[in-house]
């Protein structure tokens, strides 16, 4: 018998937050319910999801970035297409197949100078699990250096290098070695880096977890300091790579040359899970050193080929569609239409960011009436209020956009890098609506905010770290 999806949805339709809620995570149902972003999303295209009601929601979240040419993109579909019908001669393992060359090798041409091999993996974190295992074969050191607020993935080494308590919390003893410096501190990094054990500085160019961002100066400074004790560098661009800053690497803005870079994401234009490591040759010769160690590090679907064809593909869309200029000039754009809400709303900190990954920093307003009232949210749950401004915005403006973090007043923006004029006027003209109302504390915020706090207090998470009631699910 044939399968039928289409019937197969049509027959379950409606049933998916139960068949979540009884087989899979209650609790990520609670938060959707709970903010009420429980829709049933049917089709996908563009910057849009489609609910099954025919309503469509500009997506500034893309799926955590993975959608950087925006969903159902007809190339790469027709790419997965082409190759499913090929019958490609699939995870052959003890063959070399031609695509994972390719895409290599593409990958390799986009790279800084000494970037020459290439290692596929299947997820972010399992490109960063890659690195920390490169680094310390190559350096034959053990420690590692990371960030504080710091995400690199949830896998147990990844985790180790997690700048943040609330994803470690229960999952102790991590990966041994690892500390934490913080993030633009170059005085911290070096007295680490002198001690002459560290393999490698890992770090996000610019961290998902907030929009941080250090100063220009840093990056040069780690470098050198990197060189000069013989640790590895490290740039985490599984975020920020694919041309989301408006470049294909961000840490092109500094001219940095890292050891090892790890992608991900946006790679295989959202279709199939993939992951790739770049790295020197000297440290891709340090792992895979003699014939013995050929499969010392891999993975069983790695290379496969749909990841690869897609991989290609996105490459090429990269290209024919000029996405790295277009992700510059919409980025500019859309700060530049943002930083005026600055100076209107006390209640909007910063705009920052580079391209189209940008971060809104909201905190307490001056005056004094509306200071107590977010205390008084704040005291209820930390980082409550950004999402006081999340809600409405998905509700009232459908649109979908993300809390950069816990307990942090921080919404990210990772938009599709294919918006237009059409999509940066919508989000400037709903977060000023939206911001309008919460500087009133009026309508729909002081609701949502209440009904959320009490949610929040009956579960008895005051003030606690575990709960991700404000939405911050990931970064
Ligand atoms: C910078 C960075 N590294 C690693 C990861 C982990 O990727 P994944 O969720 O695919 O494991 C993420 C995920 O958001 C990330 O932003």
């Amino acid at each position: 018998m044939a399968f039928d999806l289409a019937a197969l949805l049509a027959d379950h339709q409606g049933q998916s937050f139960e068949l979540h809620s009884r087989f899979m995570n209650r609790q990520l149902v609670k938060v959707l319910t709970t903010l009420g972003f429980d829709r049933t999303y049917v089709r996908a295209e563009g910057c849009y999801l489609i609910d099954d009601r025919g309503d469509r929601y500009l997506d500034f979240l893309s799926g955590f970035g993975v959608y950087a040419l925006g969903r159902s993109h007809p190339v790469i579909k027709d790419a997965l297409h082409q190759a499913l019908d090929a019958d490609l001669p699939n995870l052959a393992q003890l063959d070399c197949a031609l695509l994972p060359g390719l895409l290599a090798r593409a990958l390799v041409e986009r790279s800084p100078a000494g970037i020459e091999r290439v290692f596929f993996a299947n997820s972010g974190a399992e490109t960063v699990e890659t690195a920390i295992k490169f680094a310390r074969c190559a350096t034959k050191r053990d420690r590692i250096i990371y960030c504080d607020h710091a995400f690199h993935g949830l896998t147990n080494g990844a985790l180790s290098l997690n700048g943040g308590k609330e994803f470690k919390k229960g999952f102790g003893p991590l990966l041994p070695g690892c500390d934490q410096v913080p993030f633009g501190d170059i005085e911290a990094l070096e007295r680490q880096l002198k001690r002459g054990d560290v393999a490698a500085y890992v770090a996000e160019p610019i961290q998902g977890k907030g929009v941080y961002m250090a100063p220009d100066a840093y990056w040069h400074a780690v470098q050198s300091l990197c060189h000069r004790h013989g640790t590895l560098l490290v740039m985490d661009e599984v975020q920020t790579g694919m041309g989301r800053t408006g470049r294909f690497f961000c840490h092109e803005h500094w001219g940095l040359r890292p050891d090892i870079i790890t992608l991900s994401k946006a790679l295989s234009g959202g279709y199939v899970p993939v992951g790739a490591v770049l790295t020197t040759t000297r440290v891709f010769d340090a792992v895979y050193s003699s014939m013995d160690r050929a499969v010392v590090h891999s993975s069983t679907f790695s290379k496969n080929q749909l990841a690869m064809v897609a991989g290609l593909a996105t490459l090429q869309v990269l290209e024919d569609e000029d996405i790295l200029a277009r992700a510059a000039d919409s980025g500019e754009k859309l700060m530049g239409a943002l930083q005026p809400l600055v100076e209107k709303y006390e209640l909007l900190h910063e705009v920052r960011g580079k391209g189209l990954m940008i971060g809104l920093a909201f905190g307490a307003p001056e005056a004094r009436g509306p200071r107590a009232r977010f205390r008084m949210m704040e005291l209820a749950r930390k980082g409550l209020f950004s999402q006081l401004i999340v809600v409405p915005l998905f509700h009232r403006h459908r649109i979908l956009t993300q809390v950069a973090a816990d307990n942090v007043n921080i919404i990210k923006l990772l938009p599709p890098l294919i918006i237009g004029d059409g999509e940066i006027d919508h989000f400037v003209s709903a977060l000023d609506d939206v911001l309008a109302d919460a500087q009133r504390s009026s309508g729909l915020l002081v609701e949502v905010g209440t009904a959320m706090a009490r949610n929040s207090l009956r579960r008895g998470h005051r003030r606690t770290d575990d709960a991700p009631v404000t939405g911050a699910v990931h970064p």
